[in-house]
């Protein structure tokens, strides 16, 4: 049963810091001439109103990107991140939030290629229509943790693979540990970035225990919390887990984060986290 929508939580505080790391690094990949792919496990519908009924009945974009549009002198690192919002605001009002695949469609150069896949029937045909005429763009509606099977090693060898799921059902984050296992078999040299929520702190402790038996190639967490943690009432914070990050990813995420931190709290709780799982060996 799929009952998640992603229009009710877009451009919230955990989409800001998933969307500031996924610009870091498409713009990492963007540093080199050679072609690369972007594959997006879990893509979602692509663009999401935040005037819509759902956007509203949360309000969580409120307390996510309305904080940071409204933000004086935000740091340099997010100007990638923030030119993809303003393409899809250019009048200078905030009512849309790009979801992951449409920073890959407006950050990505012609020779690059893109490998989008979402699975709910409602927000399948939404994701498609944005890339209707994007020859870059190969679009799939199968189950995510299938297409990393199938589409592993891609062609060209060079790339990101963003794993996305929304953790609705409880067998998720084995199913994710098993994905990231063969991914990593497969594609050893592959970036991953995989999101997380935080909801039951136990949960987070046996992701990241489980990451680092199965990942023998770099990685780093960066996590944002904006409550304390709160043992199933809620998400109280969110993080991503990239296996094989960019050289300079660290310093980035180091210099932007207490900004970022400072600028979305609520009640002068917000925290940070950045550590490597594993260091270059
Ligand atoms: C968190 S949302 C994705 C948001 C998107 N990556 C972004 O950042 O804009 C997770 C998406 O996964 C989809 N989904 C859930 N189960 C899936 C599955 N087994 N395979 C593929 N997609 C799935 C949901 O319909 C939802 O749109």
């Amino acid at each position: 049963m799929l009952s998640y929508r992603h229009s009710f939580h877009a451009g919230n505080h955990a989409d800001v810091l998933k969307h500031i790391t996924l610009s870091l690094l498409l713009e990492a990949m963007n540093g080199k001439d050679k072609p690369y792919v972007y594959i997006d496990s879990h893509s979602g519908a692509g663009c999401y109103s935040l005037r819509s009924e759902h956007a509203k009945k949360t309000g969580e974009f409120e307390t996510g990107i309305s904080r940071i549009w409204q933000a004086n002198n935000p740091p340099a690192e997010l100007d990638a991140y923030l030119h993809v919002i303003k393409q899809y605001n250019r009048d200078g009002q905030l009512n849309y939030y790009p979801g992951s695949p449409l920073f890959a469609k407006t950050m990505m150069r012609p020779h690059d290629h893109i490998i989008l896949n979402e699975i709910h029937p409602t927000d399948s045909p939404l994701l498609k229509r944005e890339f209707n005429k994007d020859s870059r763009a190969h679009l799939n509606q199968i189950d995510g943790f299938h297409l990393c099977r199938e589409k592993l090693p891609p062609q060209p060898r060079r790339g990101l693979l963003l794993m996305d799921p929304s953790y609705e059902m409880p067998n998720e984050y084995d199913q994710v540990c098993e994905a990231i296992k063969n991914a990593q078999r497969r594609w050893e040299t592959g970036t991953f970035a995989l999101w997380y929520p935080v909801v039951d702190r136990n949960k987070n402790d046996w992701l990241e225990r489980k990451i680092k038996q199965l990942v023998q190639r770099p990685t780093l967490l960066v996590e944002m919390a904006v409550a304390e943690d709160s043992q199933g009432y809620g998400m109280t914070a969110s993080g991503m887990i990239i296996i094989n990050p960019p050289w300079k990813l660290f310093e980035q995420l180091e210099s932007l984060l207490p900004w970022l931190c400072n600028t979305i709290q609520v009640e002068n709780n917000a925290k940070q986290r950045l550590e490597w799982l594993r260091k270059e060996t």
